[in-house]
């Protein structure tokens, strides 16, 4: 039976804020560690990064090694049809054009990926998850984990809920395109995020039933896919914090996709899905997760997804949590419209803090605005779709623009506040059109 848990309660909300500070208190005072790496250590290595965000093919392969490999010379299993996808290095950016007319949930054959290496293809018949740490019930180290197999998430309680996954770069390449910055990372325009029906267990049932103690205060799914490779230096298996408010919140972890078991490239058999979060919190494939009584540090909450440069903290801003607001047009950059007749312009807006409560959308480059028309209502952790007519009237180029409102009062910005690696853009984007 569905369930909607309201994402944000005030508590966890309160909570989440508490734990950004104490975070961010923590990397000022220089505590910030991950797995020992040093904090200048850590400088450096995001300068590499800067330099080579892509692998070569050779290394990939190499650090796969110990996984079973997708379809050979792919890092991806599912087809990447060219009018669907766009592909970019070991990840494919679902095109906004095919989103027309799909309904409110993205097909699980159109849904972005992102993967830090090669899908792992597993089988849910060997699959384990392991919980260890010292913020369970009589400290279990490693070599003494809880354990959980398939057949025992599948006996519990199962909840079903809609959400969006997102990468937190996604739009990245509009801070290059329309502010002029440089940034490092895969160049998305707006196709990182894909919005499902996740049907799994809530990780709060699981962490309960594995002894979480009240003196945990971050839990740590790592996944089963290779070790991530970053200027020539392995990262280990792509791993990141949670704090524990927002694991026992509203977290699952799914085995189900949209009425269908999990595909391979989104984490087959198990991942974490974390609702409203950047994208790398829901981690796929997951196969164990640490409970920690004290903070937890990975190069995924200190190097990467954190935000640097002149407008932040010196020595970087506390981990990113939750997804910025943005919108989209259901059209292909450059399409073409015949002057005189009328069309209607469909888009989709959403965000991270709350649901969309108005979209107003610009046909002559910003200068007049008219409300969108809403066909969701208001929900977080999902988008809201949305129409417009337009019967454009002067040949020529122009710009179509769409500026979402979200229930917690954001309203997008004309520019985004920059950081070097290009994560939550969340200006309105200028998307380019010909009048024919
Ligand atoms: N989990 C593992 N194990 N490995 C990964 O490379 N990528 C993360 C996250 N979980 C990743 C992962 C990132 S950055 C994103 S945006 C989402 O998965 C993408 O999920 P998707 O590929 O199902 O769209």
């Amino acid at each position: 039976m569905p369930s909607h848990t309201p994402a944000t309660t005030p508590r966890s909300r309160h909570d989440e804020a508490a734990y950004d500070s104490r975070r961010l208190r923590q990397y000022l005072a220089g505590e910030a560690r991950a797995d020992g790496v040093t904090r200048r250590r850590l400088l450096a290595l995001l300068a590499a990064t800067a330099a080579a965000t892509t692998l070569p093919r050779a290394a990939q392969a190499r650090a796969s090694a110990s996984a079973t490999p997708a379809t050979a010379g792919s890092p991806i299993v599912k087809p990447l049809p060219p009018e669907w996808f766009v592909q970019r290095g070991t990840n494919a950016e679902t095109r906004w054009e095919a989103l027309r007319g799909t309904g409110h949930h993205t097909p699980n054959e159109l849904f972005f990926v992102r993967n830090h290496t090669t899908t792992p293809v597993l089988e849910a018949a060997d699959w384990r998850l392991r919980l260890w740490g010292d913020g369970l019930r009589g400290g279990r180290g490693e070599d003494r984990p809880v354990e959980f197999g398939y057949d025992d998430l599948r006996a519990l309680p199962a909840v079903t809920r809609t959400a969006f996954v997102e990468c937190a770069g996604n739009g990245r390449s509009h801070y290059t395109t329309q502010q002029g910055e440089t940034v490092s990372g895969t160049p998305w325009t707006l196709g990182a995020i894909g919005v499902a029906r996740w049907r799994g267990v809530r990780l709060a049932d699981v962490l309960h039933r594995a002894g979480l103690t009240r003196y945990a205060v971050d839990v740590q799914p790592r996944g089963l896919d290779a070790e991530y490779l970053s200027g020539g230096e392995s990262l280990g298996r792509v791993r990141r914090p949670l704090p524990v408010a927002k694991a026992m919140d509203d977290v699952l972890l799914a085995y189900e996709m949209n009425g269908e078991p999990l595909p391979a490239d989104h984490g087959h058999p198990v991942r974490v899905l974390v609702p409203s979060w950047v994208g790398i919190a829901s981690v796929k494939w997951v196969g164990d997760i640490e409970v920690s009584a004290r903070p937890l540090y990975s190069p995924w909450n200190t190097t990467f997804y954190r935000l640097f440069g002149s407008a932040h903290p010196e020595g970087g801003s506390a981990p990113i949590g939750r997804q910025t607001t943005k919108s989209a047009f259901e059209l292909a950059s450059g399409a073409t419209f015949t002057a005189g007749e009328g069309r209607v312009l469909h888009g989709r807006s959403w965000s991270g803090a709350g649901g969309i409560v108005r979209v107003d959308v610009s046909t002559d480059g910003g200068s007049s605005w008219r409300p969108a028309r809403l066909h969701d209502r208001p929900r977080p952790d999902t988008w809201t779709r949305w129409s417009l007519p337009w019967r454009p009237d002067t040949p020529g180029p122009t710009h179509l623009l769409a500026r979402a409102t979200d229930s917690a009062g954001r309203t997008q910005p004309v520019t985004s506040v920059p950081n070097t690696q290009g994560y939550l853009f969340d200006a309105v984007v200028r998307h380019p059109v010909t009048v024919l």
